[in-house]
């Protein structure tokens, strides 16, 4: 468990990496529309009716609706067991709901598999709590596997690459592996490849849970930053400090329940 009792250390991103990346996540976030009619243009993802039950009996979530606009800000809260992750897994397709319908980026994930799926996922960032990272990779290799796996050229990659790793200040460790890193700077690696594909959206399931105060901070600077430029972010936590301490809103679920905090 974190805690924060000093306020954050503002950390300006470089002009030059901004101006770039607005640029870049402005383009991104501007991709034509898909289908849905009902789909509100300002939403980003739309849950409506949506209840998880998994095989085992667990019922993660019941009845839940949600908006989340473009360009929001929104801390998700609850308790260990909530339904917190599963929220964001049905987000990004890893799971389906058993019942209820879910809009991601004017897409209804129910009308998606395979190819159209994976297109969808390649447009959401997601920061997962074990960073994940590949182990015998440097850092530089970790962030650039995304783009490489996704099709860009060598010289796109490069272009990405540096800035992004800047973002998240580390490019004096591109050349490092994970294991020589610290945990606050595998998460921002973590970060980094959630986001070298400039996704509009982006997903970080309790990215602080392992940070102590100081780190947790950096982190959610870095998000901030990333959002003050256009990308929707998605933040489960369970750090009451980091959440009072910003102005964000909060939605919280409780008992597979969700409701609107503040
Ligand atoms: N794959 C699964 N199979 C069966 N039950 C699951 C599965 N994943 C989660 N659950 C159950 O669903 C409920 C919600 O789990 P979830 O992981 O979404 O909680 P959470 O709010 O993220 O908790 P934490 O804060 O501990 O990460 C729990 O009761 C959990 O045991
Ligand atoms: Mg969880």
């Amino acid at each position: 468990m974190t805690s924060v009792a000093t306020p954050p250390r503002d950390r300006a991103l470089p002009k030059d990496v901004q101006a770039r990346l607005q640029s870049r996540f402005a383009a991104a976030a501007a991709q034509p529309a898909q289908t849905s009619e009902s789909a509100s243009a300002s939403a980003m993802v739309q849950l409506s009716s949506v209840s998880k039950d998994y095989r085992n009996g667990a019922q993660a979530l019941k009845n839940v609706n949600l908006q989340i606009n473009r360009g929001d800000f929104l801390f998700v809260t609850g308790p260990s067991g909530a339904g917190k992750s599963t929220l964001l897994k049905l987000l990004y397709g890893q799971e389906r709901p058993t019942a209820g319908e879910i809009v991601v980026n004017n897409q209804p994930l129910s009308k998606l598999r395979g190819n159209k799926l994976a297109l969808l996922r390649r447009r959401i960032g997601v920061v997962f709590q074990d960073y994940k990272l590949i182990p015998r990779r440097t850092v530089s290799e970790n962030v650039a596997f995304v783009l490489w796996a996704q099709g860009y050229t060598r010289k796109e990659i490069h272009r990405r690459l540096m800035p992004t790793l800047k973002m998240v200040g580390l490019q004096s460790k591109a050349d490092c592996f994970p294991e020589q890193l610290s945990g606050g700077e595998q998460q921002r690696v973590s970060i980094a490849r959630a986001v070298v594909g400039t996704p509009p959206l982006l997903l970080a399931d309790e990215p602080t849970g392992n940070l102590d105060a100081d780190n947790s901070w950096q982190v959610i600077k870095i998000l901030q930053k990333l959002n003050s430029i256009g990308i929707t972010v998605v933040i489960t936590t369970h750090d009451e400090h980091i959440v009072r301490a910003t102005e964000h809103p909060v939605v919280q679920i409780r008992n597979s329940s969700l409701r609107y905090v503040r």
